[in-house]
């Protein structure tokens, strides 16, 4: 079963991405479970009384996101036992403690990923995708700090792949970009 982790900042575009490429791979015959990490964290956070919306989940102390961190990546280890899986997580997340890993070691080595995936583009569009979503409760950044986590997703995904043995790719997603981009995601996961 392949594993394929799918990050990007907030905003970027990763859902949209992952969803556009499962339904190419799904006519090529390649099927993949698209599982979102931060739906799986907010079950667990939920069942616990900690939080009732996503964007909630960052603002809580480091030690609690970790503890709810570790058991979603136990949920979802047990779903790619199955499953090919597309993971749509964060390399990192920006909570007020500073970067937290997104994939630390005790969570890699249960997904063991085979391909770390990160999805980009030019921060400006970042900022103004956030600012047209009206369904979300969206971080305001800088396009200089939108910058900043995106250098730090990328030093993340590389240390993820000398732990894993992952390979690391970038996919742009530019405004209108998101048909190219999917295809260019399937390619990679056929
Ligand atoms: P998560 O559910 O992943 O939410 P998120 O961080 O807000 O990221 P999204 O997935 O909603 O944004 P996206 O980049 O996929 O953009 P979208 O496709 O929606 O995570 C929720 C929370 O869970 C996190 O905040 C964190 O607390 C926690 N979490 C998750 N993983 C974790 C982990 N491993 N460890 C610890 N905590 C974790 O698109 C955005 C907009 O852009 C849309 O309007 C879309 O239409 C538009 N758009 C997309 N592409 C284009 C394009 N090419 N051109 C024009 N518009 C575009």
């Amino acid at each position: 079963m392949t594993v394929a982790v799918l990050t990007g900042v907030p905003g970027v575009g990763a859902t949209t991405v992952a969803d556009e490429a499962n339904e190419i791979l799904t006519e090529r015959d390649a099927e993949y479970e698209v599982v979102s990490f931060g739906t799986v964290m907010l079950e667990v956070a939920r069942d616990e009384g900690l939080v009732e919306e996503r964007d909630e989940m960052r603002k809580l102390p480091s030690d609690e996101q970790r503890r709810v961190q570790e058991q979603a990546g136990e949920r979802i280890a047990e779903r790619a036992e199955e499953t090919n899986i597309m993971v749509d997580t964060h390399c990192t997340i920006k909570t007020p403690e500073g970067y937290l890993p997104g994939l630390p070691e005790w969570v890699l080595r249960g997904l063991q990923p085979d391909i770390v995936v990160l999805v980009e583009t030019d921060p400006d569009e970042i900022m103004f995708r956030r600012l047209d979503d009206e369904t979300r409760a969206r971080d305001m950044e800088s396009t200089r700090e939108i910058a900043t986590h995106q250098d730090m997703n990328r030093n993340a995904a590389m240390s993820y792949a000398t732990l894993t043995g992952a390979t690391v790719k970038i996919v742009e997603n530019p405004d209108g970009g998101v048909e190219e981009a999917a295809e260019e995601l399937a390619d990679a996961l056929e």
